[in-house]
């Protein structure tokens, strides 16, 4: 049996910049996928989450509406790309919560590219793999997400944060400090990117871009939102002043300074809520609980419209602030919410051969 591990992600700061072609900075963290599996001349793969398993004749790739169309949208855009690698037999599992903002599909997606990578040696970089995962996720799988997921995934180093340009794709890892702890509160409520107001805003942001004559948002201004009609200036609004946060978030982790990083982001919650209006009020419950607590900061991160929220806390902090908050939020939502403490990882990597 070989063994993979694929990471779940947090974003730090750079919500829903991805597909306007903006600035990101995410984190691969310390939950994941686990994918045990050998070689084989068919698809056979058991869910430990979905307590099914599911065989699949590889002449047979056709989406089935469930879990293993990030399975099967793999090997579809393999085939698409004229790569043909056989079937695998095995078991995923793991710690990673579904549907609550952290990736649960870039993190299955990323398993299996890195399994079919290595055991059919399709010699196929980390970028490839990122960008096959996407293409996974929207031609196949259905769900129009940028590249930010799969990127993380796909590049996360212990220890660090990654800086992403999403236009050029050019990344910097920056360190992360190791006194601070982030704490993922989960707020209970499900949802699934292909059903919220995701798409949505996406069009918006594609439109707004094409009026504008701009190939990221990163070329635009305050003054040429005046262009736009309100609900447009409105959202794009808000995702300038995101890029703008992510630069100033980036020259704050360089500085090692918490107290400006922490404002940044409750600043970009704030906003995210007001002008992108993809928050909850389970989640604004959250940010506001942490900051009563004196958190270092905090934010929804991820898709927003329920999920999860991140809170960076001093790790000697961080278990009293979960604590607390949660005794709050039981106290006012009746969600079966909890929380992990969690680090920076490594993405999708071979760990047993
Ligand atoms: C989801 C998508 C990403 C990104 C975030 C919002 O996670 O998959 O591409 O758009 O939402 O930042």
């Amino acid at each position: 049996m070989t063994k993979v591990f694929s990471p779940g992600r947090v974003n730090i700061i750079g919500e829903h910049t991805d597909y306007s072609y903006g600035y990101v900075m995410p984190m691969a963290i310390n939950i994941g996928n686990y994918l045990d599996y050998k070689s084989s001349d068919i698809i056979k793969i058991r869910s430990e989450a979905f307590n099914e398993e599911i065989e699949i004749n590889l002449k047979d790739i056709r989406k089935q509406n469930k879990w293993i169309d990030y399975i099967l949208g793999v090997y579809y855009v393999l085939y698409q790309s004229n790569l043909r690698p056989k079937g695998i037999e095995g078991r995923i599992y793991g710690n990673l919560p579904i549907s609550s903002g952290l990736s649960s599909s870039a993190s299955i997606e990323l398993a299996v590219l890195t399994a079919l990578n290595y055991t059919y040696k399709l010699n196929l970089d980390k970028l490839q793999l990122a960008l096959l995962g996407k293409k996974a996720e929207n031609e196949f799988v259905g769900v129009p997400s940028g590249i930010l997921d799969q990127f993380a995934v796909a590049f996360g180093k212990e220890g660090y944060v990654i800086f992403l340009d999403t236009e050029t794709l050019s990344y910097e890892y920056l360190p992360f400090p190791k006194d601070v702890s982030i704490i993922v509160y989960n707020t209970g409520v499900k949802r699934e990117l292909a059903k919220t107001g995701y798409a949505e805003r996406k069009r918006i942001v594609e439109e707004s871009l094409a009026i504008l004559n701009k190939t990221s948002s990163k070329y635009i201004n305050e003054e040429d939102l005046k262009r736009l009609n309100s609900v447009y200036r409105k959202r794009m609004g808000y995702i300038i002043r995101e890029n703008s946060r992510v630069l100033k978030a980036k020259d704050a982790l360089k500085d090692n300074n918490m107290e400006l990083l922490g404002k940044l982001l409750v600043e970009s919650h704030k906003d995210i809520a007001e002008n992108y209006e993809v928050s909850s009020r389970e989640l604004d419950f959250i940010v506001n609980e942490a900051m009563k607590n004196k958190a270092i900061g905090a934010r929804l991160t991820g898709a927003g419209f329920g999920g999860s929220a991140i809170i960076l806390a001093y790790s000697d902090r961080a278990e009293d602030i979960a604590k607390s908050i949660h005794k709050e939020y039981t106290r006012e939502f009746n969600y079966k919410s909890f929380y992990n403490i969690v680090e920076s990882y490594n993405g999708a990597n071979i760990i047993e051969y």
